[in-house]
């Protein structure tokens, strides 16, 4: 399963990219706003970080409007996916950017029958909102499962990109329930690398190290000074076992 970030933060983007962690973007009218920055300068420089989908949203509630910003978003970078809503007017958009060969992520979709009619409109990616979901005490995972099952009956290449992620939880159900991507907040990916045994763990193994006598750990006490020595030294060990 690939893992975006739900964020327009660069600062997120630049870490969860470090970590080899995500596979692209999504970003909404929302997350730009909270970044206060000039949209265009900030949505090249989120290009040029992430090499991967970034999916845009359209701010008009028109289907021209939408096709307008649609093929502006699309010259800006060829990583550009344009995204949405899930509306009369917005699968009129999708029909007419995919027969131009520009990709759009149908967002705000919250049923089966809508994640059909975006499949048929041609959508590149659909975006089903499982947190929004569960907030009105719906099961929001249960409508993945529903979208998989049609989608594989009838053979629909849409990718099923699982939104409003709010916990691991969500992203363990998407990946058994087969979704190609999640989309998610930082928070969440860094829960997901969280895990108090492992931590616990390299601190016991760290605590035995120090035990040993500072002469047994020559090529520690040689390098200290190069960073650089440390991890060929865990390689060795590593390829011993
Ligand atoms: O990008 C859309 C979606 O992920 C929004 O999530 O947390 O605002 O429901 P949330």
């Amino acid at each position: 399963m690939k893992i975006f970030l739900d964020s327009a933060n660069l600062n997120e983007l630049r870490e969860a990219v470090s970590w080899g962690a995500i596979d692209g973007v999504t970003t909404n009218p929302s997350l730009v706003a909270k970044e206060g920055r000039e949209f265009f300068p900030l949505l090249k420089e989120i290009c040029q970080t992430v090499n991967g989908p970034v999916s845009m949203e359209t701010v008009s509630r028109d289907a021209a409007g939408m096709v307008e910003e649609g093929r502006t978003f699309a010259k800006l970078h060829p990583n550009i996916v344009v995204k949405c809503p899930l509306t009369k007017e917005g699968l009129k958009a999708t029909r007419q950017l995919t027969s131009e060969k520009i990709r759009v992520n149908v967002t705000l979709c919250f049923s089966a029958t809508q994640a059909l009619l975006a499949a048929k409109a041609g959508a590149y990616f659909v975006s089903p909102f499982v947190g929004r979901l569960d907030d009105i005490s719906h099961d929001g995972m249960a409508l993945i499962g529903d979208i998989k099952t049609i989608y594989g009956n009838y053979g629909f290449s849409t990718q099923v990109l699982v939104a409003s992620v709010r916990h691991p939880l969500h992203v363990l159900e998407a990946a058994r329930l087969g979704a190609d991507i999640a989309t998610m907040p930082f928070s969440v990916l860094e829960a997901l690398v969280k895990h108090p045994l492992t931590d616990l763990g390299l601190d016991r193994f760290l605590k035995d190290w120090e035990k040993l006598p500072p002469e047994a750990k020559t090529w520690q006490s040689n390098s200290r000074t190069t960073a650089a020595a440390r991890p060929r030294a865990q390689k060795t060990s590593r390829t011993n076992r």
